[in-house]
């Protein structure tokens, strides 16, 4: 089956499928986003990325949208497509419009979604290990809204590229670690499993919960709270989490090496958890 598009109620082959050219979302990046893996053809905590998609929504004023509409969208396409470890981007855009700042209220959602096969990461990656990065954060202040606005990341991502590593950090102007440009971040001391806390500045990432989770369940202990630079370096393990990065164990940041210098035993066990769980 060929990569497939869906556009507000029609599925035909992605390079047939065409947006015009005054969608909100490609002229002020007026649109969210989810993008939902699957495995085993089964997609994995679409439950949750739906509702972080209604609260994305919700962030920009969009209409309401039934769950229940979106969801057999969502299933119309993946059942359509037939690929068992498939990646499905779902964006809304607030509709079409002739150019305006601001928006009429008879505006209609623009719904569209892509379905591809997941390009699995070369496991020699996982096993090594990937360098990345610090940025400075400067981001718009709703990074919790999951917007198309990604253009800081996508150029944080470039320089991470440009510069021999696998991707970004941010850190904020005051030291804080954020996240990654498309993934959550976690540090390991000890039998603690750290992490950014749940505020504006950072993507309620659905991995990072199932991470928090799976840590729980091996007896570790799941702590949200800010950290530094400084706190990384002393770190025995640090990694990235997210759909389609799963858990990605970093060797090194900013050139130092992060613990044994490759990813450790508990990113490990918890990467084993994850792929068991998403089964
Ligand atoms: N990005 N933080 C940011 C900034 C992200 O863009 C993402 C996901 C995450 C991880 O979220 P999740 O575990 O729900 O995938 C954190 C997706 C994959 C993307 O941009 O394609």
């Amino acid at each position: 089956m060929p990569e497939l598009a869906y556009l507000n109620g029609e599925i035909r082959p992605i390079n047939e499928t065409y947006v015009p050219i005054e969608d909100r979302g490609y002229q002020f990046g007026d649109a969210v986003y989810e993008f939902i893996a699957s495995y085993n053809g089964k997609l994995f905590c679409l439950k949750e990325h739906l509702d972080r998609l209604q609260k994305s929504m919700k962030g920009l004023s969009f209409p309401k949208l039934d769950k229940s509409f979106i969801e057999s969208a969502v299933y119309e396409l993946f059942e359509k497509a037939k690929m068992p470890r498939a990646g499905l981007y779902i964006q809304i855009s607030r509709g079409v419009a002739p150019r305006d700042h601001a928006w009429k209220k008879d505006i209609k959602l623009q719904i569209i979604m892509t379905i591809k096969k997941v390009d699995e990461l070369d496991p020699k990656i996982r096993t090594k290990g990937i360098d990345i990065i610090t940025v400075q954060d400067e981001r718009w202040s709703n990074c919790d809204i999951k917007t198309v606005q990604i253009l800081f990341n996508s150029m944080a991502k470039q320089k991470a590229k440009d510069q021999g590593a696998f991707d970004a950090i941010f850190v904020s102007k005051d030291g804080i670690v954020r996240e990654g440009t498309s993934s959550n971040f976690f540090i390991v001391k000890d039998k603690s499993v750290i992490t950014h806390p749940l505020t504006k500045n950072i993507l309620p990432g659905i991995t990072r919960m199932v991470i928090m989770d799976l840590a729980r369940d091996l007896g570790l202990k799941p702590e949200e709270k800010f950290f530094s630079k400084t706190d990384i370096f002393s770190a025995q393990e640090a990694f990235l989490t997210g759909t389609l990065t799963e858990i990605l164990g970093i060797k090194a940041i900013d050139d130092v090496p992060i613990g044994k210098g490759k990813p450790g035993e508990i990113t490990q066990k918890l990467y084993k958890a994850l792929r068991e769980k998403a089964k």
